[in-house]
């Protein structure tokens, strides 16, 4: 197999289907034991990427049989599928961790496994073998194919299973996977990351880029329609470069024109789009598109030079701002997304004004600021001039008020019009309700029946609240 196998490997799909049916059967002494059906609770920490791997955990243990349970409290099988992107998320983890503890004190039979991304630091596994004996399982990014295999070896053994691979070329899919939404999916179209941004983790635990095989993705997609799914997703660390070490190289835009062809597909979306890719062909063929959204994010991270450069993030403001140009007045309905980093190291309020002057300049529907957490093993950890905290605060509070302000102008644009809306479902708030999904991402609250979710409907935006809409079908 290649460096870059990007078929399905049948043969491992076959092995897996077998475990599974191994693993079926444990499942079934514990049914009997406990006199009912065995419970396990899925928690995902992370990006959309996680949120996916999760659908194919959960997968798995519903075919194997149990139910789902979102109350942890009453799981007989515990997992967290963990993100080590900021430091804040690994530190949920280890909390969560020491709850988990005292209840398996109080029911000896739950099984704790751990996988994800902070799984693939050395560091961390130390930790958890010295802190955390009580864990049954732990696994890695690369080897998730392998869950239901994992499974068997933990019921047949009584001591923690660790299993991380540093790498792997494979590529299984076709597994069985549980949908969080019946009528839209997210699909991975590669996987890990060759970007080396010098702040970013994500390289180090999700490895180098490896693209599908388009037919296996539009395969996938077709199964999916088949099954309900109005929306999809297309998931990649860098879109951009998808397809490109293929062994019949394919770009991002191609595979769009083929997913646009699909029929009874409704709504095409994908995340997320590094700036220094993004070609020409995606702007046509996203203008000229009745199925992609009206929606990019577009991760700009930083608005200095200076900074950007030290990030490695290999493109310049002049550049970025001239591409936010191109796509505006290619499409000037579209609405532009962005995540923003600040306190990397050097960075001084002077920097930090040059970012928000990005913001004033783009105008951004919504923006995701993040203060910079420094994670061991990446070229920017290293660097000396780490920014104090009282620094990073003020540039951060800042900048999140410019975004704020400038995120409401945005949305306020839309009120007083007719757009159409996926119904998702029903409001948190308020039962009358349902929830919908503008094109733009944003969401607009309305009076609807519950029997609509999955359709989509014209809504008028009557008023804006700032980041939603409250609104109402028009026929
Ligand atoms: N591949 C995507 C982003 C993945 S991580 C991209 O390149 O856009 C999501 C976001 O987390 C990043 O865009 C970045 O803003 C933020 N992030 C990554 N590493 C970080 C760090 N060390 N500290 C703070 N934020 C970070
Ligand atoms: Fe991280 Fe950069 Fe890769 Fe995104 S493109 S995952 S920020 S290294
Ligand atoms: Fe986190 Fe891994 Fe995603 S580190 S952001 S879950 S790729």
């Amino acid at each position: 197999m290649g460096q870059y196998a990007s078929k399905n490997d049948e043969q491992e799909l076959a092995q897996q289907q077998e475990y599974m049916k191994k693993a079926a059967f444990y499942v079934d002494g514990l049914r009997q034991q406990l006199g009912r059906q065995p419970l396990c609770c899925v928690t995902t920490f992370g990006c959309q990427m996680n949120a996916r791997d999760s659908e194919k955990l959960l997968g798995i243990l519903t075919q194997i049989g149990y139910a789902a349970t979102e109350v942890e409290a009453e799981a007989d099988f515990v997992i967290y599928n963990t993100c080590t992107v900021r430091d804040n998320a690994n530190q949920r983890v280890y909390g969560r961790l020491g709850f988990l503890n005292s209840m398996k004190r109080n029911k000896p039979h739950l099984k704790v496994a751990l996988c994800g991304c902070m799984m693939q630091e050395q560091t961390v596994i130390d930790k958890i073998r010295k802190s955390y004996r009580f864990v049954d399982l732990i696994f890695g990014t690369h080897n998730i194919f392998k869950f239901a295999q994992l499974l068997v070896t933990m019921f047949e053994n009584q001591e923690m299973i660790v299993d991380i691979w540093q790498e792997t070329d494979q590529i299984v899919e076709e597994l069985p996977v549980s949908r969080k939404y019946s009528y839209k999916s997210g699909i991975n179209i590669m996987f890990g990351c060759n970007n080396f941004c010098s702040y970013c983790i994500v390289p180090y635990v999700r490895g180098r880029e490896r693209s599908r095989d388009p037919k296996e993705i539009l395969q996938e997609i077709e199964r999916l329609v088949a099954d309900g799914v109005v929306e999809v997703m297309l998931l990649g660390q860098n879109v951009n470069s998808y397809g490109k070490n293929l062994d019949t190289p394919i770009t991002f835009a191609q595979l769009l024109q083929e997913v646009e062809q699909i029929e009874g597909l409704k709504r095409i979306r994908f995340m997320t789009s590094h700036p220094k890719d993004l070609s020409d062909e995606l702007i046509d063929v996203m203008k000229h598109s009745k199925k992609i959204c009206r929606h990019l994010h577009l991760p700009v991270q930083a608005g200095s030079d200076r900074i950007l450069q030290a990030m490695n993030r290999r493109y310049t403001k002049a550049q970025y701002l001239a591409l936010v140009d191109k796509i505006r007045t290619a499409m000037p309905d579209i609405a532009l997304t962005t995540d923003i980093i600040v306190g990397f190291p050097g960075e001084t309020l002077s920097d930090v004004e040059e970012t928000i002057d990005v913001v004033r300049k783009v105008q951004y529907d919504n923006a995701f600021t993040f203060i910079y957490s420094k994670r061991t093993g990446t070229p920017a950890a290293a660097m000396e001039n780490q920014v104090p905290e009282a620094v990073v605060r003020e540039g951060f509070d800042k900048l999140l008020k410019v975004v704020q302000d400038t995120a409401k102008e945005r949305a306020a644009l839309l009120q007083g019009r007719v757009m159409e809306a996926l119904v998702e479902e029903v409001n948190e708030q308020d039962a009358s309700l349902m929830t919908g999904r503008l094109s733009n991402n944003m969401l607009v609250h309305f009076p609807a029946s519950k029997s609509l979710i999955g359709q989509l409907v014209p809504v008028f935006l009557d008023r804006c609240h700032g980041f939603y809409y409250t609104g109402y079908i028009v026929e």
